[in-house]
């Protein structure tokens, strides 16, 4: 029986074999440069795959995944993928995918200590705080799970438009939306929590920057 790491190197080859059947200029036409219309910013789980939920094909998406799908303006990963993105790129569309039983939101949601994560997991814990009288509210567990996962889902939209290169884009007139999903991973369908934001408006004021 041939080991699971192999049989990755035969699925690749197999894959690119039915991609060029499909397409005889696949790869070609890839390497010359790409131009996705959106940045997916998801949860590094590995039942939540951006391009395969939505059918998008290599060069379609520009992804960042960490864990719990978090946009935190210190991290310089994000902001590197982000200032892409928008300035070179040019998509048109962020989307924040969060997922129904997200791990790191329930351990947000909890006491345990894990480890290192703890201090990932605290940025979580973070909003839960802002939103704790509804959270707070919600007496099923479950129920309370399901919407805390949404709201963190707002809470990173409204990070990404908080940004100064998000403000900048907006500023400048650059067309750039920013949309909030929650995927359900037991059935597939994805949750449009049609919170979109496309401009500075939809901020507190003291996020406003005079760019
Ligand atoms: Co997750």
């Amino acid at each position: 029986m041939k080991s699971y790491y192999n049989q990755l190197l035969e699925n690749n080859k197999e894959w690119v074999a039915q991609n060029l059947e499909r397409d005889p200029q696949f790869f070609e036409r890839l390497s010359n440069g790409q131009q996705p219309p959106l940045l997916w910013i998801g949860c590094a789980d590995s039942r939540v795959p951006a391009n395969e939920i939505i059918g998008a094909l290599p060069g379609e998406v520009f992804v960042h995944r960490n864990i719990a799908n978090m946009v935190l303006h210190t991290d310089m990963s994000m902001l590197s993928v982000l200032d892409y993105a928008v300035n070179v790129l040019k998509v048109k569309h962020i989307i924040v995918c969060g997922h129904y039983g997200c791990g790191g939101v329930k351990a947000a949601m909890g006491n345990q200590h894990i480890g290192l994560i703890d201090n990932w997991i605290r940025h979580i814990k973070d909003v839960y705080r802002f939103h704790q009288d509804e959270l707070n509210a919600i007496k099923d567990e479950k129920k309370r799970f399901d919407r805390f996962i949404e709201v963190n889902v707002m809470e990173q939209v409204l990070d990404l438009a908080k940004t100064s290169i998000v403000q900048a884009a907006w500023e400048s007139k650059q067309e750039l939306q920013i949309h909030g999903w929650v995927y359900d991973i037991k059935d597939g369908l994805i949750n449009d929590l049609k919170v979109t934001i496309e401009n500075d408006d939809q901020l507190a004021e003291v996020y406003q920057l005079d760019i």
